[in-house]
């Protein structure tokens, strides 16, 4: 939700800072800004659209220079997206300038306080008030700009991650954070700031991840202070050294980066067990699992809470746990389990699944489940995010930074995770022989070749795209442990092409949705040999006597479905917990070809941001 920019050094800012609202842009895309000191000025550069919108219109007047400044790319949460609300934001008397990412949810007794001394608001975003605030404890309080922020931001409710400077004393920037990630690159006497490092990776390897509560002042050569918001303690710098690097962050050849990262899943599939899981020994090793295997053991259930696709990766997680570890699972929507006084025992473990690490809904379940003495444990592919700190232990997916906004190897490589974790505790309490955990580890080993094996059916299911690409509305049915592919399925159709699609269990067809089904309906039904294949066949027949049209995900070599299918679509077999792995390979590639057919932004679809960080 929104991305923030920010560098003062001895380079020139504008290139830098409109390169890293480029690669934040999946973080919101509703408009963009930059603010520049120029050495006398700010130049101030904001517009409705997209990041390259605003490159020429930045570009088209005078040039903008100078090597301190601010950028923002905007998933409106306050305020319609157009000009006047993009961010950066002005105070009243135009010394101070400002970005935001996140939500003053008090924004307006502040505003109508402000409004009664005398402010006025051009915007009607709660980034404005919140600058103005800013300049009113500046000037009342006679403080320094880090203190008046500082002072502003203990009168607000909400979340924030801001960068702010004054016109008055041009080299240094005032940042902070709470619910919302920032990150500082420290170079040689200069700094970057941004919501995740990749605006800086080719500056610097070294980040400091700033704290929830914490604030910091950057000025030029090599001058950094963090202290906290609330008491003003220092805090010392802790500086990590980057794993990403370039390569991971560009398209690298392919049209979109969707497409890129459907195709990474052998490499991210195997990249999540790599180290964990030793085959020729029969052995899971996690050390997040391992040094709390006893929470584990005694957890009478497992909670799981997530949000989106992650969620249906948790729901996959539950067949699997249920299956495999035998211990009872609930999958909760993180943003329903916060709010509706959820039972939570001491003796219950919640898993939190979160591709960003960052979403508040997730967060915001992970508090509530602490606060209620329960154990929580993180599976999150961002290393560093909120959601990985947070959390009592964890365990990375290491799928690589996903950009495209619709999620792909996040989901596999979470299954793949979870699955590792069902499988090690499976083990711990005597529930699978060793044969039957052998056999789980070799057939794992094997996911990544037989994924490749489904992407090869891709010029396939282009075929299939563009025969369906113009219905109107499209079901998704699974049953078992496809049945939260079908959901996924029809989420990643939805999100990118703008077709409504509804997933459902197979059997639950009969119980509403059967009254949809006519001849424009196409039906995507997952049925793989292992899964319930007799009683999905049966569902098929239903749906063919009703004309509707049938895309079947099969099992290589299948021959019932095919006959009654108008298309079928191969995957190799494999044991029938592991089939998500590749069921969901078609549903993405089909879903791809459609929404590029249809001429959508496929990387960036409308409304929708990479990273939730608003309730
Ligand atoms: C869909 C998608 C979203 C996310 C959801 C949770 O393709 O990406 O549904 O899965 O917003 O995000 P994370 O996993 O970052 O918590």
């Amino acid at each position: 939700m929104c991305g923030i920019v920010g560098y003062i050094g001895h380079r020139d800012a504008y290139p830098i800072i409109l390169k890293g609202l480029q690669r934040l842009e999946y973080r919101g895309y509703d408009s963009a800004g930059i603010a520049l000191w120029d050495g006398s000025e700010i130049q101030l550069c904001k517009t409705k659209g997209k990041v390259e919108e605003l490159k020429q219109k930045c570009e088209s007047s005078a040039t903008i220079k100078g090597n301190i400044g601010i950028g923002h790319t905007r998933w409106a949460t306050h305020g319609v997206p157009n000009d006047v609300n993009s961010h950066p934001h002005y105070s009243n008397s135009g010394d101070l300038v400002i970005i935001h990412n996140g939500i003053i949810e008090n924004y307006d007794p502040l505003k109508q306080e402000l409004t009664k001394r005398g402010y006025t608001f051009k915007s009607d975003t709660d980034t404005e008030v919140l600058v103005n605030l800013i300049e009113d404890v500046k000037k009342n309080e006679k403080v320094k700009l880090g203190k008046a922020v500082q002072i502003a931001l203990n009168q607000t409710v909400g979340a924030y991650a801001i960068a702010v400077f004054d016109r008055k004393k041009p080299n240094e920037i005032v940042v902070a954070r709470l619910g919302s990630p920032l990150a500082l690159g420290v170079g040689e006497d200069e700094f970057f700031i941004a919501s995740d490092a990749s605006p800086f990776i080719e500056f610097t390897k070294n980040a400091i991840y700033l704290e929830d509560g914490q604030m910091a002042v950057v000025r030029n050569h090599k001058d950094l202070k963090i202290w906290k918001i609330k008491d003003d303690s220092l805090v010392a710098p802790y500086i990590q050294e980057l794993q990403l690097n370039l390569e991971q962050i560009e398209k690298g050849g392919y049209d979109h980066f969707m497409l890129k990262e459907i195709y990474e899943q052998p490499d991210a599939i195997s990249d999540t067990y790599r180290g964990r899981m030793l085959v020729n020994e029969n052995l899971i090793r996690m050390a997040g699992i391992d040094d709390n295997i006893e929470k584990f053991l005694n957890a009478k259930r497992i909670i799981i809470v997530a949000c989106g696709t992650s969620w249906h990766a948790g729901l996959v997680a539950e067949y699997i746990f249920e299956d495999i570890a035998r211990i009872p699972v609930e999958v909760e929507y993180a943003s329903e389990f916060r709010y509706r006084n959820p039972i939570i025992n001491k003796d219950d473990v919640v898993i939190a699944i979160s591709q960003s690490g960052e979403t508040a809904d997730t967060m915001a379940a992970i508090n509530l489940a602490k606060e209620n003495g329960a154990f929580v444990f993180g599976v999150c592919n961002v290393v560093g995010s909120s959601i990985s700190r947070e959390t009592h232990a964890g365990a990375y997916t290491h799928a690589g930074p996903e950009i495209g906004v619709a999620s792909t190897k996040a989901f596999t490589t979470q299954i793949t995770v979870l699955t590792l974790i069902a499988l090690r505790l499976a083990k711990q309490k005597g529930v699978l022989s060793n044969s039957q955990f052998n056999e789980h580890l070799r057939e794992l080993e094997q996911i990544p070749e037989k994924v490749k094996k489904a992407l090869e059916s891709n010029e396939h299911i282009e075929v299939v795209a563009s025969k369906y690409k113009d219905a109107k509305n499209f079901l998704y049915l699974g049953r078992g442990f496809n049945f939260p592919v079908a959901l996924e399925g029809a989420l990643k159709l939805k999100e990118i092409s703008y077709i409504h699609a509804e997933g459902y269990p197979a059997a639950e067809m009969k119980h509403g949705p059967i009254a949809l089904i006519d001849s424009q309906m196409p039906v995507v039904v997952i049925a793989t040999r292992k899964g319930h294949y007799d009683k999905v066949v049966s569902n098929i027949e239903e749906i063919k006597s009703r004309e509707g049209k049938i895309i079947g995900i099969v099992t290589e070599g299948d021959v019932e479905v095919r006959k009654r299918a108008d298309y079928v679509i191969e995957v190799p077999e494999t044991l029938e917990s592991l089939t998500p792995l590749l069921t969901t390979i078609p549903l993405q590639l089909l879903s791809y070809h459609i929404a590029v057919m249809l001429d959508k932004n496929v990387d960036q679809p409308r409304n929708l941001a990479k990273s939730v960080t608003v309730e």
